[in-house]
């Protein structure tokens, strides 16, 4: 298509060049004329030589246009003018004859063939140009249509090649910017391969290989942190079991004791007091227990305060006595929780907590239930030295700590982090240098709250 519109352009330019051509053809016709009617009012006998002179033009322009292009259409035209302006120089040289042989040169009969065939060589050279005219016109218009049909071509060419660097470059590059974006905050989302069967599609695959690999990585971390805070646990839970096996021993002895003569009421609190004692001991090793296991990711529907008290039971041995531990988690709240994993939650916040204060202070525990947005939110406070301000945006960093080497990893936010992430929750913190911290933990519960 652009071939033939260069080609209708080229012709075009052609047809320009005949036109002025044929222009010249005619201004020396009109040229003509207009020295045969000077002829005829005034009657001099050199407005014919100059008619002839003109005539003479006419014929030699028509020579070089024929010669141009030989298959003009209006050739046949030029043809037929040629002819015809032949019969008219020759009634003009006829007139010429008549003067020299009469004198007065006054031939009625010359002049009106001379006017006829003046007539008709002005007819067919006004037809030319306007014939010439026509073409150029419609030449012109021809032209004006392709090049509307170009730019439309142009114009959708264009919003498709859009649309496909926007389906083939644009969004493949905007998932894995989004991608990365949610791995530096820790959540690891595979994006969705795009067929583009280039090396784009490739980037995608290794991305998303890259991405599990993180997945994998970031589990074995948390299981590290896990050992350590496990390490730490078990060395307090063990000071905690000291409690109950003192009591169970002491209550053991005073039953023996008072077993044959005392009062059996009394031996029956002893070993009453026994049986508690070896409870609580058995509650503790219990949950050390629970919280060692390696599972899989599973939510199940879980009591929140239960969760909570365990945590606590087994951080306990970790917060020094100086530090109130308040909870006030209300026993209706019934939400899906990976339990063991909560609990890993709720035991770094109560360390950390107990770690920012110095002496004397408190840790409270509350939650909150938001039905219109389908969450429960649980709080953890402490009146601890708090938060620089500096470093509030990086807690939850893996390995930013602030801790004398040896005293944290810097694991326990990150892992918190990932978490509350996996439960498709969030977190947030709040702290005043010298006042204290606050973190809100916000945690999607779909079911509806048994009240
Ligand atoms: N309740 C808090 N009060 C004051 N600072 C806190 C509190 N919780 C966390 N931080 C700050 O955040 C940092 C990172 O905490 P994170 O639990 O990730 O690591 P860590 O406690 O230093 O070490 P780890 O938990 O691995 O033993 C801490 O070093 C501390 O500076
Ligand atoms: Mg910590």
């Amino acid at each position: 298509m652009s071939f033939l519109s260069y080609v209708d352009l080229v012709t075009t330019e052609r047809k320009m060049e005949i036109l002025e051509y044929i222009y010249n053809v005619h201004n020396n016709i009109l040229e003509a004329r207009r020295y045969e009617k000077n002829y005829f009012l005034y009657g001099n006998q050199d407005s014919l030589y100059e008619n002839i002179a003109s005539t003479q033009k006419v014929t030699e322009i028509i020579d070089t246009i024929l010669h141009v292009d030989e298959k003009l259409a209006v050739n046949n035209q030029l043809i037929e003018l040629d002819a015809q302006i032949k019969v008219y120089t020759n009634s003009i040289r006829d007139l010429l004859a008549t003067i020299q042989e009469t004198d007065t040169g006054k031939d009625g009969n010359i002049e009106d063939k001379i006017r006829h065939y003046g007539k008709i060589i002005s007819d067919i050279s006004e037809d030319i140009v306007n014939f010439e005219k026509t073409q150029i016109h419609s030449m012109v218009s021809l032209l004006r249509e392709q090049l509307i049909v170009w730019a439309s071509v142009a114009i959708v060419t264009g919003i498709i090649l859009s649309f496909f660097s926007i389906s083939f470059v644009f969004k493949p590059i905007a998932a894995i910017k989004k991608a990365t974006v949610a791995i530096a905050q820790g959540r690891f989302n595979k994006i969705d391969v795009i067929n583009t069967k280039d090396e784009i599609q490739q980037v995608m695959e290794a991305f998303n290989i890259m991405v599990s690999e993180l997945e994998r990585r970031q589990d074995q971390l948390i299981q590290a942190e896990k050992l350590s805070s496990l390490g730490t646990l078990t060395a307090g839970v063990a000071h905690q079991l000291n409690n109950p096996l003192n009591n169970i021993s002491t209550s053991c002895q005073i039953a023996i004791d008072e077993f044959t003569d005392g009062d059996p009421a009394f031996v029956r609190r002893m070993l009453q007091n026994i049986d508690q004692e070896t409870l609580r001991a058995r509650d503790v090793v219990k949950s050390l227990l629970e919280f060692s296991r390696t599972q899989e990711f599973a939510l199940r529907t879980a009591s929140l305060v239960d969760v909570v008290q365990k945590a606590v039971l087994l951080a306990k041995s970790q917060v020094s006595p100086d530090i109130s531990m308040t909870v006030d988690v209300p026993q209706h709240l019934v939400l899906p929780l990976d339990i063991q994993r909560m609990q890993e939650v709720f035991i770094n916040l109560i360390i950390n907590a107990a770690q920012a204060i110095l002496r004397q202070g408190s840790i409270t525990i509350t939650a909150t239930e938001d039905i219109g947005a389908q969450e429960v939110i649980v709080e953890i406070s402490d009146t601890g030295q708090g938060i620089a301000e500096k470093n509030l945006a990086r807690i939850f960093d893996p390995f930013f700590t602030t801790k004398e080497e040896g005293h944290g990893t810097g694991l326990g936010l990150s892992v918190v982090y990932g978490i509350v992430q996996q439960h498709q929750g969030t977190i947030t913190v709040q702290s005043q240098i010298g006042q204290g911290t606050s973190f809100f933990i916000h945690l999607p519960c779909p079911v509806k709250i048994v009240t």
